[in-house]
């Protein structure tokens, strides 16, 4: 299972030095339960200092939130993959609903930002979901295997997929930041069609040790619940994931 933490455009260095400080003495006493990982994805310019702040050994790992495809080069503003790694990352946010509708990343934007990740021995943790335009016009699996399929379908890409540890996230965009969550029965009904075709691209062994996390206005009092749903293997929380005492309240509900 994993508990992540998307802080978006929240928190400079200082807070998230002080975030990591938090969470880190909290889970040295209360452990997060056995399988549990727990990752936190800071802005890129508050990565290294989250990283600075972690004692060494400590049960957390740190992501970004968006890289370059190129690994370095006359691309002004970006980051990429291998600065992010160096920076103190090991996982890597790619397909974020913000990212496709607010800066109008693309299915192939996306392969490319999960073939850089993979080049720098980031994990990917692949976003998709449906508008509630797309849901109610009964669109939820086309919408959900065109773009997961985006990433498998390759064959030079899913062959390195099925050897890595990635993971996918399902994100409803009608539930993030709306306070509006998808019910444990629709969270699980997403993950069963994500898994179906995770395991017809990858076989089954591979495909069911993908986890699928849920993600979309998950808090501290509706986490244990979405957890327990069938086929959720974590959550990707955003706005209750800046507070450390809720994001604590929410690894405590998964163990
Ligand atoms: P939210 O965001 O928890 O604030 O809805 C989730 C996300 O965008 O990853």
């Amino acid at each position: 299972m994993i508990i992540a933490g998307n802080w978006k455009l929240n928190l400079g260095p200082a807070g998230a030095a002080d975030w990591v400080r938090t969470v880190t003495t909290a889970l040295a006493e209360m452990p997060a339960g056995e399988g549990t990982e727990v990752v936190a994805f800071p802005p890129a310019l508050s990565l290294h200092a989250a990283a600075l702040a972690r004692p060494k050994g400590a049960p957390l790992a740190l992501g970004v939130q968006q890289v370059h495809p190129a690994a370095s080069g006359a691309f002004t503003g970006e980051s990429s993959a291998e600065l992010a790694r160096e920076a103190g990352a090991e996982w890597c946010l790619v397909g974020h609903s913000e990212r496709r509708t607010l800066f109008g990343e693309t299915d192939a934007e996306v392969v490319r930002r999960v073939e850089a990740a993979l080049r720098a021995g980031l994990r990917p943790l692949v976003c998709v979901g449906e508008t509630l335009e797309e849901r109610r016009a009964g669109r939820l699996e086309e919408v959900l295997v065109r773009q997961l399929d985006a990433v498998l379908a390759p064959p030079g890409l899913r062959d390195r997929l099925g050897g890595t540890a990635f993971a996918v996230a399902y994100e409803p965009v009608w539930a993030i930041g709306t306070g509006e969550t998808a019910t444990p029965k629709d969270a699980s009904e997403a993950h069963a069609l994500l898994l179906h075709l995770l395991r017809a691209r990858l076989g089954p062994g591979p495909a069911d040790g993908v986890p699928i996390l849920y993600g979309g206005s998950v808090n501290p009092e509706n986490a244990a619940d979405l957890l327990s749903a069938p086929g959720v293997g974590g959550v990707l929380v955003g706005g209750a994931s800046l507070d450390p005492q809720a994001f604590l309240g929410i690894l405590r509900a998964a163990s």
